[in-house]
This record gives structure tokens, sequence and C-alpha cells, in this order.
């Protein structure tokens, strides 16, 4: 079966890069973004420019992230973060390139270092313009004093969660870790994405340029299969479960 192939090369490679996408964390009770009742499919996304140039839309962005308050902050690692958790500990994964902004990485086991955000994180809020660090708590409260969101208090620019939207730059320092990553692993194990957005969708194939061994683990089909070594169309819990170590 497709785990029992997965076990084999897990246990034959040195060098273990996992790329994760939204649905590693569906069981986490996240919403993915393309799935049906995948959050592209109920909101249309505020690009960047949209941000920058329109209060409306700032408003909007940010009464959509006090709406999944509830989500992120009850949301937990699932058996595929688990798992993966239990390969970096054992040494076989250097570091996890991801595309999702919930921390769960993180939370799981790895190192903060370690977990390079090509989309950045929702947890905590940035200033577009200097980059000051701001809580989401201080957001809300501003929101609910002023009824609109709040400007940076060092240079007046507008906050934003520290992710990446459409239209934005993709982070220098993280794009260039990827890359080395991708470059030098045996095995790259892309879980849980539709692989359609980019640059981060050509991480994989990079890999696989570089003579890594391509996984892909999505219970749909991707753009990618068709030059993947193995591709495993199940559940990412259910298939990942078994590595999950003590
Ligand atoms: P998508 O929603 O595009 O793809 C998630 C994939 O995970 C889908 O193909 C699902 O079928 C699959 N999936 C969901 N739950 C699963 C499960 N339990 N087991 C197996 N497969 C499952 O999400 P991403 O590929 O991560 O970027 O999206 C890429 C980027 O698009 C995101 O980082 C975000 C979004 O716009 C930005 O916001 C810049
Ligand atoms: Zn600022």
């Amino acid at each position: 079966s497709g785990v029992e192939a997965l076990g084999n090369m897990i246990a034959e490679a040195s060098s273990i890069v996992p790329f994760t996408g939204a649905g590693i964390s569906t069981e986490c009770g996240i919403p993915d973004f393309r799935s049906p009742g995948g959050l592209w499919t109920r909101n249309r996304p505020i690009a960047f420019d949209e941000f920058v140039s329109s209060l409306d839309a700032r408003d909007e962005s940010w009464r959509r992230r006090f709406a999944m308050e509830p989500t992120f902050a009850a949301a937990r690692p699932g058996r595929g973060h688990r798992a993966l958790a239990s390969l970096y500990k054992a040494g076989k994964v250097p570091a996890i390139i991801t595309q999702n902004i919930d921390n769960l990485h993180q939370m799981s086991g790895f190192k903060p270092d370690d977990v390079v955000e090509l989309h950045g994180n929702t947890t905590y809020a940035r200033c577009i313009g200097c980059g000051q660090a701001y809580d989401l708590a201080w957001v809300k409260a501003r929101f609910e004093e002023t009824g609109s969101a709040p400007d940076c208090t060092v240079c007046d620019d507008p906050v934003k969660t520290a992710t990446i939207s459409f239209g934005q730059a993709m982070p220098e320092d993280q794009m260039r870790r990827a890359t080395e990553l991708a470059q030098h692993c045996d095995l790259f194990l892309a879980i849980g994405s539709s692989l359609v957005v980019w640059p981060a969708a050509g991480f994989p194939l990079m890999a696989k340029n570089c003579g890594a061994k391509l996984v892909i683990i999505n219970n749909e089909p991707t753009e990618q299969d068709d030059v993947a070594d193995l591709v495993i169309r199940h559940d990412i819990g259910e298939t990942l479960g078994p590595f999950v170590g003590n």
C-alpha cells in the first residue's frame, strides 16, 4: 500500500524535507482554501494592493481575521503535524517548508527557526511599512475602540496580519532557505496542498529536479502527480498517523 511504500522511502532517506499546505490542518478544524467549504469558496481573497489602498478592504480583512480567532485559538497539532515532528526529533528532517500560517508546526515541536513560512503567520500582526510587530489583542482592542483597523504607532502605515497576501512580495529569506532545503534533500514530501499557488508550488519540482524522490500526499489530484515517485491520494492523518512517535 501507499503507507508501506512511504515507510520504506522514509527509512532509506537521510534528509527528508516536508512541504505542507492547508490540508494538513483540516483535521485540526482549520478550513483549507479550495476544497468544498474552503475559505476561497466563501470569500474572495483581498489582494495586497486593495488592503493598502482601501480602508474598507482593510476593515473587512480584519473583521474576517477576528471571526476566525476562535478557530485558530482552539487548533492543536494533528496526526500529520505530530508525525513530522517525530521525524524531526529523530534527526531525519532538518527543517520544514510550509505555506500554512497557523503556527501548528511550531506548536508540534519544531523550533521556530526550523519552520520556513512562505506565506507568513497569522498569529500576530506587522506594520507593512516598518515591520513593527503587534499582538492581535492590541489590534482588536484598537479596532473595537475606533471601529476601524489601526495604523502603526511608529510610522503610521497600515497594520496587517503577518501573512503574505496575493500581490505581496514573497519573504526573501524564507524563499532562500526553502530553495536550499529543496536542493539538498533526498526525499521531499508535499503534503496537503493543491500545488496551484506559485512560487510556492515550484519547490516540489525543484527538489525532484535536484535528485530528490518526490511523494505527494493529498486526497485530491494535484498538478504535479505525474512527476511524483509516489502519490498517496488519501487522508493525511490516516496516512501519517503510523509515523507518530513517542
Ligand atoms: P488548498 O486549499 O489549495 O489545497 C489543500 C488540499 O488539501 C486540497 O487539494 C484538499 O483536497 C487537500 N486536503 C484537505 N484536507 C485533507 C486531508 N485531511 N487529507 C488529505 N488531503 C486533504 O490549500 P494550499 O495548497 O495550502 O496562500 O493553498 C496554497 C495557498 O493558497 C495558501 O497558502 C494560501 C492560499 O491562497 C495565500 O494566502 C498567499
Ligand atoms: Zn510602521
